[in-house]
């Protein structure tokens, strides 16, 4: 695989979960790597000190990306210190769980102000200095849940369904500029947000999926570093890593 020597990447959400795994392999690919993380600073020291490790430069940024102004803020940090942004991963994510019988105004907001305001707002931030470069590499994390739909997650499937139509329509807008513009859709991944699911429900989920497992964070990363390292004539796609549970 391609090296990634000299390239900027941000991973939004890069301090612990699937982020951690996608920060930790740009970097041993050889990126410099920001991550980003809205309040449980110990993890992102934690990953940072891991990034610095394989001897690449690393940076945190708090920033809460449910604010735009935050979100704007936090890529502008990056291009400031580093001069240039080459991958940006939209990973940052949340869930707010509920029936529609039962779901409120701020469940709805929250979930889609972080899930999907972020991604618009840290696109529309980095957009200018990717066409200056005329080189850019973005990464939306969305879920198989945004295709498929779920049970309880209105508000979670709204907003990974609209970053995946986000995802094409970016894509096209910014093809002519070596710019790419791509999501990844993982299934049920081992995770502080899946931990959070009772365990009978997690024998549920299990039997619906083909491959009988979740799937490792590690796996996800792996399919994100592909696309930021040899995904150059890939765009405008979503790209399932979830164990065959949507087709
Ligand atoms: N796990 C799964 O089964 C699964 C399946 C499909 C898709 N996904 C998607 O994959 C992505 C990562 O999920 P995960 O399971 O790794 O999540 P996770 O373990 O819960 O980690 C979430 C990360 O996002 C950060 N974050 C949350 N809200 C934020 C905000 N407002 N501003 C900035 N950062 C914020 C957290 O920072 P703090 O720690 O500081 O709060 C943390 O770094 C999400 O987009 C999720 O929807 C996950």
């Amino acid at each position: 695989m391609k090296d990634l020597t000299g390239k900027v990447a941000i991973v939004t959400g890069g301090s612990r979960g699937i982020g951690r795994h996608i920060a930790l392999q740009l970097a041993q690919r050889g990126a410099d790597v920001a991550i980003n993380y809205r309040s449980r600073q110990s993890d992102a020291d934690e990953t940072l000190k891991e990034i610095e490790a394989e001897g690449v430069r690393a940076l945190a940024i708090k920033a809460d990306l449910s604010k735009m102004p935050e979100a704007r803020g936090m890529i502008k940090k990056v291009h400031e210190k580093w001069g240039r942004i080459d991958i940006l991963v939209n990973n940052a994510g949340i869930t707010k769980d509920k029936s529609m019988k039962k779901l409120t105004d701020d469940d709805w907001n929250d979930v889609l102000d972080t899930n999907l305001g972020s991604v618009y707002a840290t696109c529309s931030e980095v957009l200018n200095i990717m066409l200056e470069q005329k080189y850019g590499r973005i990464i939306n994390i969305t879920s198989f849940v945004g295709q498929a739909g779920n049970f309880g997650q209105a508000n979670y499937a709204a907003s990974k369904g609209g970053i995946i139509a986000f995802t094409k329509t970016m894509a096209l807008e910014v093809a002519k500029h070596n710019i790419t513009v791509n999501a990844i859709a993982p299934g049920f991944t081992e995770t502080e947000m899946l931990a959070q699911v009772p365990e009978n429900i997690r024998e549920q989920i299990i039997s619906r999926v083909p491959m009988g497992r979740f799937g490792q964070p590690e796996e996800i990363a792996r399919a994100v570093v592909f696309l930021a390292a040899e995904g150059d004539y890939i765009t405008g796609q979503q790209i399932n890593v979830n164990g065959g549970v949507y087709m």
